[in-house]
Formats: structure tokens, C-alpha cells, sequence
């Protein structure tokens, strides 16, 4: 059985946005979507999902790639880096349907309690969302209950939320 430790368990994210019709990607369609901008509805978007965050086992989703010579001595693992490509998921089971992943570096940023700072991208890889991205930078407090971080880029269907 793999041992599996959950940084984010759930992810809940609400935004306001523009209303993205086509994610046409190329130049001519780009433009022509700023064109409309002046008339487009703001949307809220809600939704959940499940990150799965596996550091042990035959597959980890996440490797460490650097450390301190005194990270191990550190409760908090201070200076402990990771790089990750996450699996998100619709249920909380590990083989519930895959949605997108989140693929980035997080490290431990605090001497005295656990804090990650986590620089990653949700990519996204199913129905209307497909290929569209969510940039977040910032701080987790990895055991408050409730935890809120930036969302400071986007594209696809997200494009100037
Ligand atoms: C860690 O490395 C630094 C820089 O090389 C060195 O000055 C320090 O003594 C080392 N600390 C320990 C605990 O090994
Ligand atoms: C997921 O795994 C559980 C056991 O861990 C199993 O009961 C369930 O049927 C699996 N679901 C799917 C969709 O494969
Ligand atoms: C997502 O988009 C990629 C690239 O356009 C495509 O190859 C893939 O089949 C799509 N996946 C789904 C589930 O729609």
C-alpha cells in the first residue's frame, strides 16, 4: 500500500470572469476576442476538485529536488524544495477521473510552522476547461483548515480573470 500524504486536499476556487464563448487559440481569433471585450458579461465560476499530492511510494507525483544541510535536522523542514505534477481529481479517491494536473515547485519557507511557498500552474485536460490554465503564487499554511492563495495569471476559457 502506498503511503500517500495530501498537501492540498481540496481545492475550491470561485472566480469572476469575463465570458469566454470559443478558446480559439491562434492570433486572428485572439484579437478578435479583445474586440468584443467591451461587451462581454462578467461570469462567476465555482468549482471543486481533489489534488493529490504523493511523495512515497513505487509512483510519486512529487520528487524533491533540493534541500539544506539542515533541513532534516528542521521541524519544519525549512529550505525542503519539491517539484510536482499533481494529478486533480473529481472524487477524493486516487483513481477517481483525472481532470487536470497541478504541476509546480513548492518549498518549505517557514523556520516555526509549516508553510509552503507553491509557485504552480492547474492545468486543466477535460471537457470545457481543457487546456485552459490557472497560474497560483503563494503562501499554504499546510494545516489551516481553510486556506486562500492568489490566482495571479490565466488563459483558455480564465483569459483576464
Ligand atoms: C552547512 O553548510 C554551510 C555552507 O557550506 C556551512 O557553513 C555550515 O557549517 C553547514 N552546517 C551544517 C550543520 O553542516
Ligand atoms: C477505485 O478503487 C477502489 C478501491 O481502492 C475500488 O473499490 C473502486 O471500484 C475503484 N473505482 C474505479 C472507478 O476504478
Ligand atoms: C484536450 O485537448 C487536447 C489538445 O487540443 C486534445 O488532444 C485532447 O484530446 C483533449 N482532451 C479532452 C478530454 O477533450
Amino acid at each position: 500500500m502506498e503511503k500517500r500524504s495530501i498537501v492540498l486536499f481540496l481545492c475550491f476556487i470561485v472566480m469572476a470572469m469575463p465570458m469566454v464563448q470559443d478558446v480559439d487559440l491562434g492570433p486572428k481569433a485572439v484579437e478578435k476576442w479583445f474586440t468584443k471585450l467591451p461587451h462581454a458579461e462578467q461570469k462567476v465560476t465555482k468549482f471543486h476538485f481533489y489534488f493529490h499530492d504523493i511523495l512515497r511510494g513505487k509512483n510519486p507525483t512529487a520528487v524533491q529536488i533540493a534541500q539544506s544541510n539542515t533541513t532534516a535536522k528542521s521541524l519544519t523542514l525549512f529550505r525542503f524544495v519539491a517539484m510536482m505534477d499533481d494529478p486533480l481529481t473529481v472524487g477524493p479517491e486516487p483513481n477517481s477521473t483525472i481532470v487536470g494536473r497541478a504541476q509546480g515547485i513548492y518549498g518549505s519557507v517557514d523556520k516555526k510552522e509549516g508553510a509552503l511557498l507553491m509557485n504552480l500552474n492547474f492545468v486543466f485536460t477535460s471537457g470545457k476547461l481543457n487546456g485552459s490554465i490557472l497560474s497560483v503564487l503563494g503562501r499554504n499554511h499546510v494545516f489551516n483548515e481553510y486556506r486562500e492563495m492568489p490566482i495571479v495569471s490565466n488563459s483558455g476559457v480564465f483569459r483576464l480573470a
